[in-house]
């Protein structure tokens, strides 16, 4: 790990396709160095209207001055804008301002930017060179590493899509300040996440900071921030399709996109609905007899000491969770899948959870867990 006071730089080793991800306090005062140094002919930033004003504005002023000639491309914030139409209006906007194969998009915001962004990138003259400037936790820790790009149909969520890696990550931890505190705490579900599955020191790290991080703050949220992209980065370089390891990073999603579905979009958050996933998650390896007992006890109570949700909303019905979870697109067969925790720390591989299980893992969730946290 090299450091300066506050700059963290790793690598995605990729082979040619590799790429350094820098994370620090501070990183976007230098953006205009970074993104010169990658030649572009002509860049296109996709961002939300306030965060073109609070972020894009100044990149744009830089890159002007270097004589880079450099678009503003805005699209309102929310997961609506991830649709195959908004990738086709943006595609004609850089084509009628003639942006080359030598053009780099950016992609300042979140994971809906990253992920629109990352798929006009992929698709733009088959394929140009994109920058991720993630401005939420989700995003820092997660979407802007890996590749994965896409958009939402109708039909379902992320069902078009491309593997196309972006060939530089800047993640400046100052731009969650501005972040709503409960997208912040969303971030912090993937965060926990982490540790249970691959680092049990960041773990304890994340629980010992806890009582600042549902703050939307922590003296060591950019090592925090930094460990969580190691590990993503180790993973991807090793399944970057996946084809096998990089499915544990779908610990607590077999619910927790499931309760996404059936809850309606947005009424949960990706990273609550993923909190309440990974305490159901912990009950069906408890069940089946992977988890050591009490794992998903201790799981909730770190998930809300960080001010996030572990109950399963009221009423929600079993049988239509089961519904959903089983024609995911992860599920194989019909067969619902889930990535089961060995202990804090080490997950294993998705496997097929007979319906039994769920049900009585379901059961025990909706018993034994009840709501503790209040706003603060
Ligand atoms: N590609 C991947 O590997 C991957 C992984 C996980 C999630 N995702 C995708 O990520 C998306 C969710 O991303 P998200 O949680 O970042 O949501 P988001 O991109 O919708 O951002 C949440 C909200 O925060 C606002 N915002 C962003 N940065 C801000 C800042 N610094 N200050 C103030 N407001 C700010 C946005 O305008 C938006 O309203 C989903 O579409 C999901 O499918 C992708």
């Amino acid at each position: 790990m090299e450091t300066h006071s506050t700059l963290f730089r790793l690598d995605v080793p990729l082979g040619d396709r590799s790429y350094p991800i820098l994370v620090g306090r501070g990183v976007l005062q230098h953006v205009g160095e970074h993104l010169r140094a990658l030649q572009p002919s002509q860049l296109a930033i996709l961002t939300h209207p306030q965060l073109a004003q609070w972020y894009g504005e100044p990149i744009v002023a830089s890159l002007q001055q270097a004589g880079i000639p450099t678009h503003l491309l805005p699209v309102p914030p929310g997961e609506r804008t991830k649709r195959w139409e908004v990738v086709g209006r943006l595609l004609r906007q850089m084509a009628q301002r003639a942006l080359d194969r030598r053009c780099v998009v950016v992609a300042l915001g979140g994971g809906v930017i990253g992920d629109l962004a990352g798929f006009v990138a992929a698709c733009y003259l088959r394929g140009v060179r994109y920058v991720q400037i993630p401005t939420t936790l989700l995003a820092q820790v997660d979407s802007s590493v890996g590749g994965k790009t896409g958009v939402n149909l109708p039909e379902g969520k992320n069902l078009v899509g491309a593997f196309h890696q972006p060939v530089l990550v800047l993640i400046d931890t100052d731009t969650l300040a501005t972040l709503p505190r409960r997208h912040f705490r969303a971030g912090l579900a993937e965060v926990l996440k982490y540790g249970l599955i691959a680092d049990e020191a960041l773990w304890h790290l994340v629980r010992a900071e806890a009582s600042s991080l549902r703050q939307g703050q922590s003296e060591r949220l950019e090592e925090i921030v930094y460990r969580c992209c190691a590990i993503k980065a180790r993973i991807v370089s090793e399944d970057e399709t996946e084809q096998g390891v990089r499915a544990i990073l779908n610990f607590g999603h077999t619910v927790g996109h499931a309760l996404e579905a059936v809850e309606g979009y947005g009424r949960l958050l990706h990273g609550e609905a993923v909190a309440i996933g990974m305490v159901s998650a912990a009950l069906v390896g408890e069940v089946v007899g992977v988890t050591p007992a009490g794992t998903a006890e201790e799981i909730a109570r770190s998930l809300q000491a960080l001010g996030l949700p572990v109950t399963l909303p009221q009423g929600v019905d079993f049988a239509r969770l089961l519904q959903v979870m089983a024609r995911d697109k992860k599920a194989r067969d019909g067969q619902v899948r889930f990535v089961l925790l060995e202990r804090v720390g080490q997950a294993r591989l998705p496997v097929a959870v007979n319906e039994e299980a769920v049900i009585r893992a379901l059961s025990l969730h909706q018993q034994k867990f009840v709501q503790r946290t209040t706003g603060g």
